[in-house]
């Protein structure tokens, strides 16, 4: 099992700044006991947004996955993803980590006969033309997600692919197709039914950023050859282990309890997210897009005004002790940092004994990980120096196993999280409003009276300053 280690927030290691855990965790059992009971209690009902609790006993879906998968293995030399927000952040970082490094570089061989897989999850010109460009769209499977179905980025890409494969392909382009939506309603559900496309359902009462382990995550996934089944195997063993109610045995509920505890008592606003891997270079993101859009609310349940929940920042260890580490140290004293640790690298690379000169040849025949090692000691001894809080999620290895733990982990502790700030966690009422913005300056039907409002917001008050 992946483990926590929290000794670095305890006031005996930084003093004033740091919580008195054995008190904290008295204080807040009975509480953290109702949640975990009531998320329990309640995942089954329609309307609490808590499916995504019972995503890793859905065989059905995993079955379905692994069925097209191998239907159609070998047919395609590239997968295109399409999705924003929840609907792309979580397969993006799972095969970041899972896949061999590099792995859209490697040849086929190399790459196991699976197919490279790219995420495209904006809406920038540049990057799609060049995407474009360099992709056999014949030889390339789509997978367009998104639960609304309308999702306006999501669609606009979508509407450029598919019409360059009509083109190129004719009626047959629906075979390069694949829809990932809500089962009834929406656009693509409509597009797909009436064009013949082969669709995945994204269940209900899933929110798209709890929605990883749905066929959102799981067959982009399956598609390169990821293994499923040991995913599903790291959720049921991280569920069951996070059903307990006594927080000194539960990890999503510790973890919670201290980040809304340094939120409020202690003025940690910041919650910095930095794994000691590249490979787990895009968990971060994934974490920031589940805190913020659950956490970041500004009423709470009973519907007065609040402003909570520490704000996501992303880091990558080593790379950024030389970057913002100098600020997590010296400026202000408002951040909360979790390390991600990895125990054993798939790979040990020794540093060549090759230069005499005493500057460097400490480094020489000693392995990069052990470098590795000190760096994340260094880094979290360096904090505590200077009094500033971090704990250390502790990973076994990178595997599918263990990175099921660590996701689902993280779903459940921002759901305690959400019911320790007694906020709805799973609504996402200014992502919406922006949404909507966006329809009426497109012209949308129906948006026409926000549109004109909007126009005139825009201009007004507007400056420019530029150079002449
Ligand atoms: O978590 C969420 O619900 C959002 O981030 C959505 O995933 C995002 O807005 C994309 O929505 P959709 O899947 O409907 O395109």
């Amino acid at each position: 099992m992946i483990k926590l280690d929290y000794t670095n927030i305890s006031q005996k290691v930084i003093g004033e700044q740091g919580l008195d855990i054995n008190q904290a965790f008295n204080d807040y059992s009975i509480r953290i006991q109702e949640i975990i009971t009531n998320l329990n209690m309640n995942k089954d009902k329609p309307g609490f947004w808590l499916q995504w609790m019972n995503l890793g006993y859905r065989e059905e879906t995993v079955w379905y996955v692994k069925e097209f998968a191998a239907m159609v293995d070998g047919r395609f030399d590239n997968i295109l993803v399409l999705g924003i927000g929840g609907s792309s952040l979580g397969g993006l970082a799972l095969s970041e980590a899972l896949l061999k490094p590099w792995w859209n570089l490697l040849d086929k061989e190399q790459r196991d006969n699976f197919p490279r897989i790219f995420f495209l999850d904006n809406i920038d010109p540049d990057e799609i033309s060049g995407l474009l460009n360099i992709l056999d769209l014949k030889k390339t499977l789509v997978n367009v997600i998104t639960k609304s179905g309308s999702t306006a980025e999501t669609m606009a890409q979508f509407m450029i692919i598919k019409d360059r494969m009509h083109k190129l392909l004719g009626d047959d382009y629906r075979k390069n197709i694949v829809a990932t939506t809500d089962k009834q309603t929406g656009i693509l559900r409509q597009l797909a039914n009436e064009e013949g496309y082969k669709t995945f359902v994204v269940p209900d009462d899933v929110g798209g950023r709890f929605s990883v382990f749905s066929a959102v995550g799981l067959l982009p996934l399956a598609l390169v050859g990821i293994d499923i089944d040991e995913i599903i195997r790291g959720i049921k063993i991280m569920d069951l282990t996070l059903k307990n109610t006594d927080i000194r045995k539960n990890i999503a509920a510790q973890n919670a309890l201290i980040h809304f505890l340094m939120d409020t008592q202690k003025g940690k606003h910041i919650s910095v997210m930095m794994p000691y891997s590249s490979r787990l270079k895009y968990f971060p993101d994934w974490y920031a897009q589940l805190w913020a859009e659950s956490l970041g609310k500004a009423y709470n349940k009973n519907g007065d005004r609040i402003e909570n929940a520490p704000t996501p920042l992303k880091a990558k260890g080593a790379t950024d002790q030389y970057s913002q580490m100098q600020m997590f140290n010296e400026g202000r004293s408002d951040k909360i940092i979790t390390f991600i640790r990895i125990e054993r690298f798939e790979n040990e690379l020794t540093i060549p004994n090759i230069f005499e000169y005493t500057g460097v040849n400490y480094l020489g025949g000693k392995s990069i990980n052990r470098l590795m090692n000190a760096e994340i000691d260094a880094a979290s001894v360096t904090l505590c120096d200077y009094k500033r809080p971090n704990l250390t999620v502790i990973l076994p290895k990178i595997n599918e196993y263990y990175l099921a733990q660590l996701f689902y982990l993280y779903e459940v502790q921002t759901a305690i999280a959400g019911e320790l700030y007694n906020i709805d966690a799973f609504s996402q009422p200014a992502v919406e409003h922006s949404k909507d913005y966006t329809y009426a300056l497109m012209d949308r039907l129906g948006y026409e009276e926000s549109a004109n409002e909007l126009r005139e917001k825009i201009t007004k008050n507007k400056e420019v300053i530029g150079l002449n």
